[in-house]
């Protein structure tokens, strides 16, 4: 698989290092995007460390701001060019220098009218060119011209950037990038380019650095993350097995034995590709939690057709009855996208008819989002925002309905929590996950931190469950 030459960069670092050595320069960096985006501003971070840079989260008092944009639905949009009206001042007052990446910088629209409106920028960089950022910083360091730094050709896998992670406990390593599906609503495959897998013995070396550290959650990350490999044995594309990993099914069991690593996740695998052997990998993988996000979008098979999902309502049932039977202790999470264009009231009560009989543990809804170059923005059929609005409410209630329910069945159960550190919201709390990724907090030492530990619940508060430590 071709990998990129990140030589130059690394040597940028030791450049920009050198000089800011000494300046006590401040970053900040703000993250818009899913778990592959806070991934990315975890590198950006780990870089811009290295240079010298310590992190603030107070924009005023950065010298450098680092956007890390999403364009998966337009509130994101919004969100960018409201922070940019506020940064403007500080670029005025002090000369911040403002960098702005991710994948909306892979729409031409958008960077149009960020160099129309918001022209102050310093920076632009998309997904392709993120390990080309020291060698950008370095060219507005030297001279301020602004430079728009963004690749219409899919970026190579990356290996040996800097990392600085958010977290002491859990840890995401992305295991591919880009995706091959083209589902009509969504943008993704055309800012993030097509399936590219990393190297087994990359991600496998990786987890073991990362357990030798003391991370004791890995959650393995891609847009598409059961076709790992697929698209390299599809097109004889050379890659090196190791440990025994040719496929995502090996990935598990090889992440399974390494020693330290308590708990394995993966976001987001695609119901059509959930073939038998990682149906058994996750039954025999003890580390493997056996709640498994398996989007929906819709529940009408004619939705699916329309949305390009290749799989009908009665697909996606017969997969979850099948997972069932053989995952013991089986717990399912769910994406739901409500007034997709052409959507009935007919189907969208098929969407409520499968989270009724499935029962989800947690769904994450979304209000379908008009993006440009989608099939699905040219679909002359588009639903009302007032029905799309009242679909979501009746959808919401349902969700609220059954996690009430399931969250009374917690009580007085004995749960496994690792302890992730302390609750935001209330100091003398801690907080965890059970194995179904329910949030406990409880009471206890900072020394609990990192442990998993087997918690009785003793109340439920919709988002959140109480837990007692078992004397
Ligand atoms: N690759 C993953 C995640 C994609 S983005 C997957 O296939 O599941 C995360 C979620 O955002 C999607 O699952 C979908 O529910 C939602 N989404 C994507 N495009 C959207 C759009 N145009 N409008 C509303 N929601 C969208
Ligand atoms: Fe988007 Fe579909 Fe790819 Fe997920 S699988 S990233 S929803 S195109
Ligand atoms: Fe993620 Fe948003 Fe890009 S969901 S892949 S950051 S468009």
């Amino acid at each position: 698989m071709a990998k990129a030459d990140i030589q130059d960069s690394l040597e940028k670092i030791k450049t920009v290092a050198k000089i800011n050595e000494g300046k006590n320069l401040k970053y900040s960096i703000l993250t818009m995007g899913c778990q592959l985006n806070e991934n990315d501003s975890e590198k950006l971070s780990g870089m811009m460390e290295e240079m010298n840079y310590i992190k603030t989260d107070k924009l005023s008092d950065a010298d450098l701001i680092v956007f890390n944009t999403c364009c998966v639905r337009e509130n994101a949009e919004d969100k960018l060019f409201g922070k940019l009206g506020e940064v403007k001042k500080y670029k005025e007052e002090k000369g911040t220098i403002i960098a702005i990446g991710g994948c909306m910088m892979q729409e031409k629209h958008i960077v149009e009218k960020l160099k129309q409106s918001y022209p102050f920028f310093d920076i632009i960089f998309g997904p392709h060119t993120l390990a080309q950022f020291p060698v950008d910083l370095c060219k507005i360091l030297y001279n301020r011209k602004r430079i728009e730094d963004i690749l219409d050709i899919d970026g190579e896998i990356i290996e040996g950037l800097p990392i600085r992670r958010d977290d002491n406990v859990k840890a995401s390593v992305a295991i591919m990038n880009g995706c091959n599906n083209f589902c009509t609503y969504c943008i993704v495959p055309y800012v993030r380019g097509r399936e590219r897998s990393r190297e087994p013995k990359d991600i496998i070396e990786e987890v073991k650095q990362l357990a030798e550290q003391g991370y004791k959650e890995i959650m393995l990350l891609g847009q598409n993350v059961n076709s790992y490999l697929r698209t390299e044995k599809e097109n004889n594309i050379h890659f090196e097995e190791y440990e025994g990993v040719n496929s995502f099914a090996t990935l598990l069991r090889a992440v399974n034995k390494i020693e330290g690593i308590e708990r394995i996740r993966f976001i987001s695998p695609h119901p059509k590709d959930f073939t038998d052997d990682v149906i058994e990998a996750i039954r025999d993988c003890d580390k493997v939690c056996k709640l498994v996000h398996l989007p929906l979008q819709s529940g009408s098979s004619e939705i699916l057709k329309a949305m390009n999902r290749k799989y009908s309502k009665e697909q996606y049932l017969n997969l979850v009855e099948k997972m069932k039977k053989n995952i013991p202790n089986l717990t399912l999470s769910t994406d739901i996208i409500v007034g997709f264009p052409g959507e009935t009231e007919e189907n969208f009560k098929d969407t409520l008819d499968v989270v009724e009989k499935v029962n989800f543990e947690q769904v994450y809804m979304f209000i379908y989002s008009r993006r440009v170059g989608t099939p699905g923005d040219k679909m002359k059929n588009q639903i009302s925002e007032n029905i799309k609005h009242e679909r979501f409410d009746r959808l919401k209630k349902l969700v609220e309905k059954q996690i009430e329910l399931k969250n009374m069945e917690y009580i007085n159960t004995v749960q496994n929590v690792l302890i992730e550190g302390r609750s935001k919201t209330n100091e003398n709390m801690l907080t965890g996950r059970t194995d179904s990724n329910k949030v406990v907090v409880l009471e206890g030492p900072d020394d609990l931190i990192g442990k998993v530990l087997p918690l009785t619940i003793i109340s439920e508060h919709m988002w959140y469950l109480k837990g007692k430590i078992i004397k």
